[in-house]
């Protein structure tokens, strides 16, 4: 065996999240109750963009969050820039995120080895030298106006995407908002493909056929018109100020990222939600919405109370998803014609799944 050979080989072993997401989790008795769904229908957590935080919170110290089986950390280097790194200690396995940083690199709680930015370990306190073995994962990350999105994988299958024919300078974000669903990662972005459910669940009637296309190799969008039915007193006041009819268009990118545009007679809406895994069953919806900056400096005055009204009126809106689909599963035996447009999306979502590559998170 040569020395390198040797030396991967006593590499500690570290589950990464190419190896995770490699397992099966379809089980037909689960998903499909025997629906016939195939058992690599749907891999665990798809590599894309996910949201992590607002970019404040990283003013305070290393922010974690749980994905599925894996922890992801962010912290900011002494550079400014933000850096997203697996969070699980190379040497033990100690959470970093419940570390501190310290001169730009993240130091771990337990034994303080610290890491730089590009997750190679720059200092051991109780050793002069560094092992190999010694170094975190390290993944893109984007800032958006104040919000913090990274990729799960080391090299981004596509770039963090944003809405069309808008730049982000044209958009203000509001404050995001989450709702935690017992519904599966896949089942959540599908939901915009689901026709049906806006008449019962959002009061939104179909006006005409949804049209359905795919802008890139790894992304699917549905557009389609609806008309505002529902009797509340927040579908009036829409009704009144926005207009009758709405048209979303909501493009899904690789599954777990999905970017909405409501636009009304007099307004536009945009949506970017974020679906992160917690379970096989149980997902994470981050929402942030955006509305136009106004040109005016009075109008920049009345635009952040803009955003605050939208981001009420939308998560109202989202709302009634949350019990609604709680617990659904997908079988494709059991859908009809009207869910045509749901099927075909999560055709699509099998084979962009499949096509996600997989990249090894060892250095
Ligand atoms: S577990 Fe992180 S330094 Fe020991
Ligand atoms: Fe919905």
């Amino acid at each position: 065996m040569s020395p390198d050979a040797q030396a991967e080989s006593e590499k500690p072993r570290q589950v990464m999240a190419s190896e995770i997401e490699a397992f099966v989790i379809v089980e037909d008795d689960v998903i499909g109750r025997g629906g016939g769904v195939p058992r690599d229908a749907f891999r665990r957590a798809p590599g894309g963009w996910y949201y992590l935080c607002r970019s404040r919170e990283l003013r305070r110290g290393p922010v974690g969050i749980d994905f599925d089986q894996l922890k992801f950390v962010g912290f900011r280097d002494s550079a400014r820039r933000i850096a997203v790194l697996s969070a699980q200690c190379a040497h033990m396995g100690a959470d970093l995120a419940n570390g501190r940083v310290v001169e730009g690199r993240l130091c771990c709680p337990l034994h303080g080895w610290e890491y730089s930015s590009d997750g190679s370990c720059h200092r051991i306190p109780a050793s002069d030298s560094i092992p190999p073995f010694a170094r975190q994962c390290a993944y893109p990350s984007v800032e958006l106006h104040g919000h913090v999105y990274f990729c799960n994988r080391a090299v981004a299958p596509y770039p963090m995407p944003f809405f069309d024919g808008v730049s982000r300078d044209d958009l203000l974000p509001a404050a995001p908002f989450e709702f935690r669903v017992a519904t599966p990662w896949y089942l959540v972005g599908a939901n915009a493909f689901d026709v049906q459910h806006f008449r019962t669940a959002h009061d939104r009637t179909l006006v005409g056929e949804p049209v359905v296309d795919s802008p890139a190799p790894l992304a699917r969008r549905i557009s389609a018109t609806y008309r505002v039915t529902g009797d509340g007193w927040r579908d009036r006041l829409t009704r009144v100020f926005s207009g009758p009819d709405v048209t979303m268009s909501a493009t899904v990118w690789g599954g777990p990222l999905v970017l909405v545009t409501a636009r009304f007679r007099r307004t536009t809406s945009y949506g970017l939600v974020s679906i992160r895994p917690v379970t096989d069953l149980q997902s994470i919806v981050t929402i942030v919405v955006w509305v136009p900056r106004r040109q005016s400096w009075v109008g920049r005055l009345v635009d952040p109370i803009d955003a605050v009204i939208r981001r009420s009126f939308i998560r109202a809106f989202l709302l009634p998803d949350v019990s609604a689909a709680s617990g659904i599963r997908y079988n494709p035996r059991a859908l009809i014609d009207a869910d045509r447009e749901l099927a075909a999306y999560l055709d699509w979502l099998r084979s962009a799944s499949c096509e996600s590559p997989d990249i090894s998170h060892h250095s």
